[in-house]
């Protein structure tokens, strides 16, 4: 069940190549965004795209759940936004279908995953290959899954991170688009740790969908170059 929320901005959803600039709007790249919870990392994107005049819009929020509290932020500023809640599904594949309807309704360029707690099947996955991305809270290939910061603390780890990478079908793992690195400092707690890490996430995930959405990625044997040479590493 898909669950439409908040169209009063219908406008900015709809079909590009309509208005007074056709030829500019038509080059504009189409993001879709999945959330389950507070979407600071969505938040993070939508500002930076604003600010930066990225040729790109974010046209749609989906959460797959009905408290999301970043659907209210997108809401605010005009984004479509919705929620496919899997709680309504028996099925992942059915949950993954009807998901993949309320973002396709976007015909999205790139569909980025920000604190989406679901995993995803393979099928739904090879329908977004090559144009979607995730963060997720740690240097992968360490760590993927749940409780990373605790996990780090608890491997007596001195530094952690933040990884954005394609997504393939295994869980956290793909092609490597950026990574910021971040200190354990001795009095860390998970708290601490992860709002730290947090902090970077929102940069470097901002920075890798502006460099996706202005072709300067490309992806060769699983490995990830930005085509102008810049770094991909935030120490
Ligand atoms: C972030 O740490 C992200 O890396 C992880 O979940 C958290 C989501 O935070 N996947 P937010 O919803 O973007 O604030």
């Amino acid at each position: 069940m898909v669950q439409g929320r908040v169209a009063k901005h219908r406008i900015l959803s709809g079909p590009v190549g309509s208005g007074s600039a056709p030829t500019l709007r038509a080059a504009m790249k189409r993001i879709v965004i999945l959330i389950s919870g507070r979407g600071s990392n969505m938040q993070a994107i939508v500002q930076a795209c604003a600010e930066q005049a990225w040729p790109a819009r974010v046209v749609a929020v989906v959460a797959n759940r009905p408290g999301a509290a970043g659907l209210v932020y997108a809401a605010e500023r005009g984004i479509s936004t919705a929620v496919v809640d899997h709680k309504a599904f028996g099925q992942r594949d059915d949950f993954d279908d009807a998901l993949a309807a309320a973002i396709n309704i976007h015909q999205p360029d790139l569909l980025l995953l920000a604190g989406f707690m679901r995993i995803l099947g393979a099928a739904f996955v090879s329908r977004y290959e090559g144009r979607m991305l995730n963060i997720h809270p740690s240097l992968l290939p360490a760590f993927p899954g749940l409780h990373t910061h605790r996990r780090a603390l608890a491997a007596g780890c001195k530094a952690v991170g933040a990884t954005v990478h394609f997504v393939t079908p295994q869980i956290d793992h793909g092609p490597i688009v950026m990574q910021s690195v971040v200190p354990v400092r001795p009095a860390d707690d998970e708290h601490t740790l992860s709002a730290r890490v947090l902090a970077s996430e929102h940069l470097i995930y901002p920075l890798a969908v502006r460099w996706f959405v202005n072709g300067m990625l490309q992806v060769q044997d699983g490995v990830v170059t930005h085509t102008g040479g810049a770094s991909q590493l935030l120490v």
